[in-house]
């Protein structure tokens, strides 16, 4: 028995096929194209995807769903393109609708059957549904769509608009498991215990060559490099740490001290600052410089191989995991949101020359950490904060210009929707990114502040966010700042030494005062090309909350503790205003660039 997902290029498509599973019934991702029903087919789910059913060139799928003799669910895009196949229409426009969104649902219907009637979901989306097909139902409404989700009276088709399986829809996964009830009365898939295919699989995939490993010090890589160990052995390994400069404060030195406390062997630490620096020197774009940097991790290995005589008989391991290669677009039909470093053309090259083994390419970071826990790394490593591969030289957002865009008209309508609760903000003349609808956005962010200290509410700035980013186009993200702040001053900046350090003290202050907030996933602390009324630098500090980083909340933290710690690392040299990012994934990404 299995349960069919229809990828329409959804940034969702692989995460639903894993909660499928979770639920104890196997699930296989198809392309639209290659698509044919089986006798193991036993309920079949359209996935969501960035384009609008509308447009002429849309994905469509060559199986008519009328005769369809399993249930069929459509998530986001699914959800519009199943309305449309059957007789309904889509309208584009706009009631879009990302992050948290409370619907109502009916309690009597077939699939939220005695569910409490509010229910929180994640919303992601431009289109809606507008007009049922005959002999439909809706099932649930938000405050901007009444067609927040649908069922067919037969029980054979229902809808979702929202994202039943990422992990801040609090009862998404109820929610599937009602769908599942619909399909098959049989769960019989365990995907506990893979540590034992995926050594197997390494050793295999290694066929008796070298092992190189480019190792960050981050989980992924160290898991890695534990499960290599256990498929090969230390002595056909050959790790290579690059510490780029864009590490944080003592990170290498830390990361050496790890590597030898777990008896690791051939690992090799190449410094090579300089040489990033140089390369990076007056580059501005988040992309260029992810692809730089990707580049350069190559060549640093090129040259280590061959300096100690290692030629074509070696393969590289990568620690690459699911969320890294949907959103570089590897998926068919999914839109790029950004490269990662693992993914640049000089690795692409790797792959297609078959030299790559990338052994956690179908797992998430939660699942990294129980394979890490199982080969028996310590909680304190496994459980540490993701850090990016570019490290901080995307965390410092550059620019290579002082000139201001005017943004009267939008600051007009912000202040508008924002006198309601007695807040003022600002748009920021700087431009961070974010995934809306399954696409990257790179548009402007929004700092808002409370007129009165007193006023000061988690529940406010959430609706806020929301409110805000559904109705700005030209904002996809909201900061908050705990006093009034007059407009930033857009300053120039590069990937320097001197602003680096600044980064690593800030960076590492915050990370020393927050290190006890378990609830805390991840924090970026980003450095901003804006310097506040008397010159200095200002900053962002990103605290979220995610199981897998495939959408995130951010961390509501204690205003009294905030005020506390703000103020502490204002007392660094040349530390300005620091903002506090409010916005969840989508539609804002974790990191900035
Ligand atoms: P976003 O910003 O896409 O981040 O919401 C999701 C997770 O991925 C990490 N990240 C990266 N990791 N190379 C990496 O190894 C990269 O280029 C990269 N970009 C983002 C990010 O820190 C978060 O945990």
């Amino acid at each position: 028995m299995k349960i069919a997902i229809i990828d329409f290029g959804g940034q969702y498509t692989h995460l639903i096929a894993r909660r499928i599973r979770n639920l104890g019934i196997y699930s296989e991702i198809y392309h639209p194209e290659d698509f044919q029903i089986s006798a193991e087919i036993c309920g079949i789910i359209f996935s969501g995807g960035p384009q609008s059913v509308n447009s002429e060139d849309a994905y469509k799928i060559d199986f008519d769903i009328t005769k369809s003799k399993v249930p069929i669910l459509g998530i986001c895009y699914g959800h519009q393109l199943l309305a449309s196949i059957l007789g309904g229409e889509i309208e584009s426009g706009e009631n879009t609708e990302y992050g948290a969104t409370a619907i109502q649902i009916d309690a009597k219907s077939h699939i939220f059957n005695e569910m409490k009637i509010d229910q929180q979901v994640w919303m992601s989306h431009g289109d809606h549904v507008a007009i049922l097909p005959p002999s439909f139902k809706i099932t649930a409404s938000s405050e901007s769509i009444k067609i927040a989700a649908f069922e067919s009276m037969d029980g054979r088709f229902y809808g979702f608009q929202f994202h039943p399986e990422v992990t801040h829809s609090t009862n998404g996964m109820q929610m599937l498991d009602k769908f599942l009830k619909k399909c098959t009365k049989v769960r019989d898939w365990d995907s506990k215990h893979f540590k034992a295919d995926l050594i197997a699989k390494v050793r295999e995939k290694a066929m008796g060559k070298k092992l190189v490993l480019l190792l960050s010090g981050g989980v992924d890589s160290m898991v890695v490099l534990e499960l290599c160990i256990a498929a090969v052995g230390n002595e056909n390994i050959f790790s290579i740490h690059v510490d780029t400069g864009f590490m944080r404060k003592n990170e290498s030195q830390e990361l050496k001290e790890h590597f030898d406390n777990l008896g690791y062997q051939n690992i090799k630490i190449i410094k090579a600052e300089k040489l990033y620096l140089e390369e990076l020197k007056g580059v501005v774009e988040p992309e260029a410089k992810r692809l730089i940097i990707g580049k350069l991790f190559v060549d640093i290995a090129n040259n280590e191989l061959a300096r100690i005589g290692l030629k074509d008989d070696w393969m590289l391991v990568q620690g690459t995991i699911y969320p890294d290669t949907i959103e570089s677009g590897d998926s068919k039909k999914a839109a790029k949101i950004k490269t990662h470093h693992n993914r640049v053309e000089e690795i692409e090259k790797l792959i297609k020359a078959g030299k790559v083994i990338e052994p956690l390419q179908d797992l998430y970071k939660d699942e990294v950490r129980e394979l890490g826990t199982e080969l028996g790394l310590p909680q304190f490593l496994v459980q540490r904060h993701p850090f990016p591969g570019p490290g901080l030289a995307i965390r410092v957002i550059c620019s290579d210009t002082t000139e201001n865009n005017d943004f009267q008209k939008e600051e007009e309508k912000l202040n508008e929707l924002l006198s309601k609760y007695d807040m003022g903000g600002i748009i920021l003349p700087i431009k961070s990114v974010g995934v809306q609808g399954d696409f990257r956005t790179y548009h402007h962010p929004a700092v808002v502040w409370f007129e009165e200290n007193n006023l000061l509410s988690w529940q406010v700035l959430q609706e806020v966010s929301t409110k805000i980013i559904n109705s700005l186009k030209t904002v996809n993200r909201l900061v908050f700042s705990l006093n009034k702040i007059a407009k930033p001053k857009l300053d120039k900046l590069f990937l320097e030494k001197s602003n680096l350090v600044e980064l690593q003290e800030v960076d590492a202050l915050l990370r020393h005062k927050t290190d006890n907030l378990k609830p805390i996933w991840q924090m970026p602390v980003v450095q901003l090309p804006l310097l506040n009324a008397v010159g200095k630098r200002d900053y962002v500090i990103r605290p979220v909350c995610s199981q897998d980083a495939m959408s995130a909340d951010f961390y509501e933290m204690d205003f009294d503790y905030l005020k506390k710690i703000m103020t502490i690392t204002q007392e660094l040299p040349n530390v300005g205003d620091i903002f506090y990012d409010i916005t969840t994934k989508p539609p804002g990404t974790i990191e900035w660039e």
